[in-house]
């Protein structure tokens, strides 16, 4: 009789179950598919990944975008005597030996100057253009 009656209870509770879960909303749904989703999906070139494709840019850069690259942390700041951006006259005095020697110098670095300002992909015409914008010239 009581296991009879445990098997009743049992049956009871289960049913309840199915009822909890049938009765789920397309929200709850919804919700529970967007929790178990997978973290990341991997999109590759081609794709149609929902989005617009972003396409790295060929050109060359910027002075003004290799500034806020790298140069900025030190040279807006003058961090270790960096000459600062816009500071006409410690500029002129880097720039007196020539655009060219002053290229030289930032691809190879100069004390707490790190070779190339650490655009380690910055052509010639880059870094140069970078000096420019920093210097005003
Ligand atoms: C980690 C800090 C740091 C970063 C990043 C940095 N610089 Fe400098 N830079 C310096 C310091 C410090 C000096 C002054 C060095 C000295 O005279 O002792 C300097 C000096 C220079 C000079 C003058 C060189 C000369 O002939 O006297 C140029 C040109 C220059 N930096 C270009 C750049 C460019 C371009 C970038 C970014 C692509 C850059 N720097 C990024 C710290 C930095």
């Amino acid at each position: 009789m009581l296991q009879a009656m445990m098997l009743f209870v049992a049956t009871l509770v289960m049913a309840q179950a199915n009822a909890a879960t049938d009765a789920m909303t397309d929200a709850q749904a919804e919700k529970i598919r967007d929790r178990i989703k997978p973290i990341a999906e991997v999109c590759v070139q081609g794709d149609d990944c929902g989005g617009p494709v972003i396409a790295a840019s060929t050109g060359p850069r910027s002075g003004e975008e290799v500034f806020n690259g790298t140069c900025t942390s030190c040279h807006t700041a003058g961090i270790a005597g960096a000459p600062k951006k816009g500071d006409v006259a410690a500029w002129d005095k880097r720039l007196s030996k020539g655009l060219a020697e002053t290229l030289a110098v930032a691809k190879k670095g100069l004390n707490a100057m790190p070779a190339k300002g650490l655009c380690m992909d910055c052509s010639d015409d880059e870094l140069t253009a970078a000096i420019k914008f920093m210097s005003g010239t």
